[in-house]
């Protein structure tokens, strides 16, 4: 078994770290303009400007069923949904507002068509919530909202309450976690409480305080114990979720030091939402390696995808899905049940472990492809079989030295030299799996 323990939470964890891998999907107006889903606060757009894209929201070809077929292809097994991003739109037909998708010529009920749509491929649903509304008239203007630098941005802003906020918050909570059966996870986003305008000493972040944090937790646990609730509401809660960025170590938590459970989240390119004209969009190295790379630190994987406003995802999304697909075919079993190697399994230079659960697996992930022979420190007399994953073809090998007459070392070191083949599988990274005695 492995002897790594996480920090104890509320919510049921256990699928998740099983897992591994999900779709995060961001999808809202922001798909039409379809230059960042912050379009509307790096643009300062006002809402009249932005109605238009209320007005002409029509996305004809929306099929979740697509939508879930790709993602269970990739090797995706849970996916989280945008119900509401920081421009206030919902994708569900929520009593507390009329900005929603049921009042656009979409006219369909999103949310609902998400969950049947994935649950039907046996995935598991998450949502994601904007703490931040850009659109509601109770939430105060502030460093990042799109009124900010209007003269009159005082004045528009000093009657707003943030407690009326708070309360239609727990109402759709409260509509998100009754109306469509269990729900796995909570993704709420996010809290910046530390920002501040200069000059304007009145305009400030926003953070558990101004969310009423504690309350819309307690409420969700009452509704759903045993959902995942991410910690960006401003208080720790199952899940630590560092963004666009890989971390170089299984996260800890900044008081105890113990490890915790963790997702990284990603995109393909650089925006969340649809973006037409962003052009740094990830090689399938860089895609895979990142997989590899979090469970072989504990970690999970969200990989975002953001549709079209016509509601389907493009040709680049799609084929950056379908290097999962590929790479996932053959190799998943290195990811899901998986986690970081025990800490007396060093991994070669190039290679990152990751091993079973259950501790009677390691996986090789070359990452650099090594000539010939692979050299494995500490695990001679540990293997009963070795075999590529992708083909489960035999791997040969010795123990003790690398039994070569250039290398001039002397007897009895304690490797392991794995004999493999000197040109490269077709696979983007191959995998080796060790059964260990
Ligand atoms: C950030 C962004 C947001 C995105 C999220 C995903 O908080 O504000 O656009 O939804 O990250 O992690």
């Amino acid at each position: 078994m492995s002897s790594y323990v996480t920090r104890k939470t509320p919510g049921d964890t256990s699928w998740f770290v099983h897992d591994r891998f999900g779709m995060f999907i961001h999808w809202g107006l922001y798909a039409m303009p379809a230059r960042h889903e912050w379009i509307k606060s790096r643009e300062k757009i006002t809402e009249e400007k932005y109605d238009i894209y209320f007005k002409y929201f029509n996305p004809d070809l929306f099929d979740p069923k697509e939508w879930a077929k790709k993602a269970k292809a990739a090797g995706m097994k849970y996916a989280v949904l945008t119900t509401k991003h920081h421009e206030g739109f919902c994708l569900f037909d929520s009593k507390y507002t009329d900005y929603k998708s049921t009042n656009t010529p979409a006219g369909r009920y999103l949310v609902k068509e998400f969950v049947d749509a994935f649950r039907a491929e046996g995935l598991r649903i998450g949502f994601y919530y904007s703490l931040i509304d850009w659109h509601h008239p109770e939430f105060p203007i502030d460093p990042i909202h799109p009124r900010r630098d209007d003269e009159d941005a005082y004045e528009q802003s000093k009657d707003r309450d943030i407690r009326k906020y708070a309360e239609y918050m727990r109402n759709q909570i409260t509509e998100l976690l009754t109306n469509y059966g269990s729900i796995d996870i909570l993704w709420l986003d996010f809290s910046y409480p530390d920002s501040r305008m200069e000059g304007k000493p009145w305009m400030r972040g926003k953070g558990k305080d101004d969310w009423e944090s504690e309350k819309l937790i307690s409420l969700a646990r009452k509704l759903q114990p045993h959902t995942i609730i991410n910690n960006r509401s401003g208080i720790d809660q199952d899940i630590w979720t560092p963004e666009q960025y890989q971390p170089q170590e299984w996260i800890r938590h900044k008081e105890t030091g113990e490890l915790v459970v963790w997702e990284a989240c990603q995109t393909f390119s650089g925006s969340w939402g649809y973006h037409r004209d962003e052009m740094s969009w990830k090689t399938p190295e860089m895609l895979i390696h990142m997989l590899i790379n979090t469970v072989s630190l504990g970690g999970n994987l969200l990989m975002n995808v953001g549709p079209t406003a016509r509601g389907y995802i493009d040709y680049r999304a799609e084929n950056a899905l379908k290097v999962f697909a590929d790479w996932m075919k053959y190799n998943s079993r290195s990811i899901y049940g998986c986690t970081m190697a025990e800490p007396e399994f060093v991994a070669p230079k190039g290679c990152r472990f990751t091993q079973s659960q259950d501790g009677k697996r390691l996986y090789i992930h070359l990452m650099e492809y090594p000539f010939a022979f692979l050299e494995l420190k500490g695990l001679a007399g540990k293997v009963e079989y070795a075999q590529f994953l992708h083909d489960g073809s035999e791997i040969l090998f010795t123990e003790g030295n690398s039994k070569h007459f250039s290398l001039g070392r002397l007897e009895g070191e304690d490797l392991l030299v794995l004999n493999i083949p000197h040109i490269k599988p077709p696979v983007i990274v191959p995998v080796i799996e060790l059964f260990l005695k």
